[in-house]
């Protein structure tokens, strides 16, 4: 039997590394068998991929930015993502293909059903079964990341204007598609939140 494929999405900032650790160790505890990834850059290739999309220096068009993530997509999934779930392991993703929709589409303003498509194409239309999207206010959200003290790459360096708009893109999306969204509000506090997230897991679960 396949694994569960759950994706966590939500601008920078926004507290999801938390909330995979604490989700996969709950399912650790439930005996089930877990891979937890990333994208950009969950394989050796896609390390080199998410080098160029957030460090390189020098110019980089929207488009292009767009078809190197979905390249990393490409290779991630054929590579680790579906394996894994092939074999009945149950894979946590930091980012997935809402993503792109989010960024390169409400963010860089190219054409969300465009974008989705192409990830589609990378994927061959895998979807998860759960999105888990951590909502927050972009300036809210900015100001927790900018507390890590982190130099910004080149997306975090974006105004805050740019992740309001990947933040209502994600919202548009959440909206579009109810079954696989769990929005989840993102002030909360990180217990809270872990609550509400492994409740909405053990439904698929049983
Ligand atoms: P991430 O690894 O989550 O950031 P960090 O490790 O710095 O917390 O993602 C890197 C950046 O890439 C983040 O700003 C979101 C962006 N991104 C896109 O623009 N499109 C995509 O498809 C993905 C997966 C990420």
């Amino acid at each position: 039997m396949s694994g569960l494929f759950i994706s966590f999405e939500g601008i920078d900032g926004v507290g999801k590394s938390t909330q995979i650790d604490l989700l996969e160790k709950h399912l650790g505890e439930l005996g089930r068998k877990t891979l937890r990834s990333f994208e950009p850059g969950g394989t050796e290739l896609g390390q080199e991929i998410r080098n160029m999309l957030l460090h390189r220096k020098g110019q980089l068009g929207a488009r292009a930015e767009a078809l190197l993530f979905a390249a990393d997509r490409a290779h991630h999934s054929a590579t680790k993502v579906k394996p894994a779930l092939a074999e009945g392991t149950d894979v946590i993703l930091d980012r997935y293909l809402d993503s792109s929709v989010a960024y390169q589409g409400a963010g860089r303003e190219l054409d969300a059903t465009e974008i989705r498509n192409l990830s589609l194409f990378a994927v061959q239309g895998l979807l998860p079964d759960l999105t888990i999207l951590l909502d927050m206010d972009a300036a809210a959200a900015l100001a927790r990341r900018d507390k890590t003290g982190n130099t910004p790459d080149r997306l975090e360096s974006e105004k805050v204007e740019f992740f309001e708009a990947v933040r209502q893109g994600y919202l548009q999306l959440a909206a579009a598609e109810p079954q696989r969204f769990f929005v989840v509000d993102a002030t909360a506090s990180v217990e809270e939140m872990a609550a509400v997230i492994r409740a909405r897991v053990d439904e698929l679960l049983n």
